[in-house]
């Protein structure tokens, strides 16, 4: 068999602890059976230092030429005052348009035990499962023109440009409907339709789409509302369908949900199903280099690498599985425990994922 050839770009902060631990993992001797060569480049803050630039070529070639990427995190408080092509999330924003990495599947699911750990009454969260697909390649993040210009008097004034062609719109749309047949069968799709054209056009073409998928419900809802809605009764929702801006700002918010945003993982998908996978938490500077990041993000993106990308679903839910029974028996890094004393540290918590590996076989 060949070996799947793996980009790892952990990035900077806890990104590459994370990373390190899903790597263990993938070696274990339990996907001894799995053949895989993984091959480091820079990205971020690392770049920068390195190279001057977040995204450098050979870290684009490495990235184009894998079967799949595994991503870390990005950003350092010390490029704060960066212009904006010289500061680390420039590397992953360029790496997603560069790979045309146009749909972002993010899973919000509460495990049986976390219901504690979330800031929103335990009967609200339990049985939790959400997905966002978040459009990732387009919409204000892309949008031209943008920049801050000098207005005549002095004043200066910034700028930035909301956009999404039908076409855009159709395909992460299908994403959307598709996804929904594997699961509950409702799209709920985010937009401002009230104020911004934008979103008309959005909400437009999302209902055309929605005409050939006539067995999966649809709703359209305003970001507003879809915001507190996600706090008020979040089981309401099974797929939310969103641009890229609605959607970065709702997956941290239904990330609380879960208990911790430690625990979220996400795949970016092109046409083609090639994907990049990253735990949606950032590089926490904050923790970065203590040991103590929770690896369970990192962990659970490398399952949705092997189901979405290397067609190895057996194996993705059998990690999914070491994880829920991990949780059950009460390990908890320190972000999930609330203060106890007691929590376990990275590497310890993937150590018992690791274990749990071979009682689910
Ligand atoms: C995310 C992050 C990124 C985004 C940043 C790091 C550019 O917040 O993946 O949600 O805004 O998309
Ligand atoms: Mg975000």
């Amino acid at each position: 068999m060949r070996a799947w050839r793996i980009a790892v770009l952990a990035g900077d902060g806890i990104g590459p602890e994370v990373v390190a631990e899903a790597l263990r993992l993938l070696k274990a001797p339990a996907f001894a059976h799995l053949r895989f060569e993984f091959e480091h480049a820079p990205i971020g803050g690392a770049a920068l230092d390195a190279y001057g630039d977040p995204l450098p070529p050979q870290s684009l070639d490495t990235a184009r030429s894998a079967d799949a990427v595994l991503f870390g995190a990005v950003g350092e408080p010390r490029f704060d005052s960066a212009p904006r092509a010289k500061r680390p999330e420039q590397g992953l924003l360029r790496l997603r348009k560069e790979l045309a990495l146009f749909a972002n599947l993010r899973p919000a699911t509460v495990f049986p035990g976390l219901e504690h750990a979330s800031t929103l009454k335990p009967h609200v969260v339990e049985g939790l499962d959400i997905l966002i697909v978040r459009e990732l390649t387009g919409d204000i993040y892309f949008g031209q023109p943008r920049g801050i210009r000098e207005l005549a008097g002095g004043e200066r004034e910034g700028f930035d440009t909301m956009r999404y062609t039908e076409s855009e719109i159709r395909r992460i749309a299908r994403v959307a409907f598709e996804a929904a047949r594997r699961r509950s069968s409702r799209v709920c799709s985010v937009d401002k339709a009230n104020v911004l054209e934008t979103t008309q056009l959005w909400r437009e073409i999302v209902s055309e789409v929605g005409r050939g998928y006539p067995d999966v419900q649809l709703s359209h809802m305003y970001v507003d509302n879809a915001a507190m809605q996600l706090v008020r009764q979040p089981r309401q929702f099974d797929v939310m369908l969103t641009g890229n801006m609605f959607g970065d700002i709702l997956s941290d918010e239904a990330a609380m949900l879960t208990g911790s945003i430690g625990m979220l993982p996400s795949a970016s998908l092109d046409e083609a199903g090639k994907g990049l996978y990253e735990p949606i938490h950032g590089s926490a500077p904050d923790i970065a280099g203590k040991g103590i990041a929770n690896p369970l993000a990192a962990i659970l993106s490398a399952a949705m690498m092997l189901r979405h990308s290397l067609r190895c679903g057996s194996e993705a839910a059998r990690i999914e599985r070491a994880v829920a029974d991990v949780l059950r028996s009460g390990a908890r890094t320190a972000d999930l425990e609330g203060g106890t004393g007691a929590a376990v540290g990275t590497r310890a918590m993937a150590d018992l994922v690791i274990a749990a590996l071979d009682g689910r076989a």
